[in-house]
């Protein structure tokens, strides 16, 4: 991974738990900075890395990963002594995500994602047990046209309990039916089972092997092959787990059809599966919808450093 040194702490991101700090960089860059330091600890940067070059190695729209080298005395002038006390528990090696000015958070009903896209990221999500991309709390971040992944530090849970991991491999995804590009996959079911073909052929131990590279080796408390290992199991294990987002996927669809449900968070899901199902999309033009960029190979918009 690139390495850029800290010059500056400009703000910190409140709205995340992990207190991320937004840090300038000596390649005049704007960093969203993960700390080593933070309460979720070294094994939630492992799975910001693990996972966003999953996703990127799989064409999924990530900021550029990098590694922030942080002096604790950037923190001095910080008035607020929980940001001093991070960047003191923070000198070294951090996580930095390439900040997107301007970006706002995914709000389904603002903004359509393509039932391909969104299936793609359920897929992505499902393999690695990422917990974090609920309607409460999306993860996605909407910026220059499209759809961008963020912050999954929360996935690959089981990593922090090895002894255990093993009895994990064909784990279903918790909270799937709270999953925010739920309704949209579920515009068109065979869309999921086409990404679980499609991306299951290429998570194999080459690539894996690849995206563990890039993890800073004092970061890992194992060797980088026992994260390469569970991740094949799963994807062999994957019956199991992919099952229950097809479950899953159905019930989102009916839904939509019916128009039927008991709870207002499920009233407002029906209502925005109706906008980004088919029934919504029918009469829009091709390219004026919204992620197909990604399917067809168009441009995209271009982060800074985006390889
Ligand atoms: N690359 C980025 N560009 C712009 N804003 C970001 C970026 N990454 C995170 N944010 C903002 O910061 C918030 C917290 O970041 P996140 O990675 O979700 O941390 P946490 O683990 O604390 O939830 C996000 O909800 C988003 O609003
Ligand atoms: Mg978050």
């Amino acid at each position: 991974m690139r390495r850029v040194t800290a010059v500056r702490y400009a703000a910190a991101l409140r709205e995340g738990g992990s207190l991320p700090g937004l840090m300038e960089g000596d390649d005049l860059g704007t960093w969203v900075v993960k700390f080593r330091g933070a309460g979720q600890g070294q094994g939630a940067l492992v799975a910001e890395v693990v996972v966003g070059e999953l996703a990127r190695a799989l064409g999924l729209p990530v900021p550029e990963i990098v590694v922030v080298d942080v002096d604790p005395r950037l923190g001095r002038t910080e008035p607020d002594q929980e940001v001093q006390d991070l960047l003191r528990a923070s000198a070294g090696a951090n996580l930095g995500l390439d900040y997107l000015p301007g970006s706002i958070t995914y709000d389904p009903l603002a903004f359509t994602v393509a039932p391909e896209l969104a299936a793609r990221v359920l897929w992505l999500d499902a393999l690695t047990l990422n917990v974090d991309r609920s309607w409460r709390n999306p993860n996605l971040l909407v910026w220059g046209g499209g759809l961008w992944l963020i912050d999954h530090g929360a996935a690959l849970y089981p990593h922090h309990d090895w002894a255990s991991a093993d009895g994990s491999v064909a784990r279903t995804l918790p909270g799937v039916a709270d999953h925010v590009l739920l309704p949209a996959a579920a515009a068109r079911p065979d869309a999921f089972a086409r990404a679980d073909v499609e991306l299951a052929g290429q998570v194999e131990a080459a690539l894996l092997t690849a995206v563990l590279d890039r993890v800073p080796a004092d970061w890992l408390a194992v060797p980088p092959e026992r994260y390469v290992r569970w991740l094949l199991a799963r994807v062999e294990a994957r019956a199991t787990w992919r099952d229950a987002v097809i479950t899953a996927l159905g019930s989102a669809d009916e839904v939509r059809q019916t128009g039927q449900a008991g709870q207002t968070r499920q009233a407002g899901q029906a209502g925005q599966a109706g906008r980004t199902g088919r029934a919504g999309q029918t009469g829009r033009p091709e390219w004026l919808r919204a992620g197909d960029w990604l399917r067809t190979g168009g441009t995209r918009p271009r982060g800074r450093g985006d390889a």
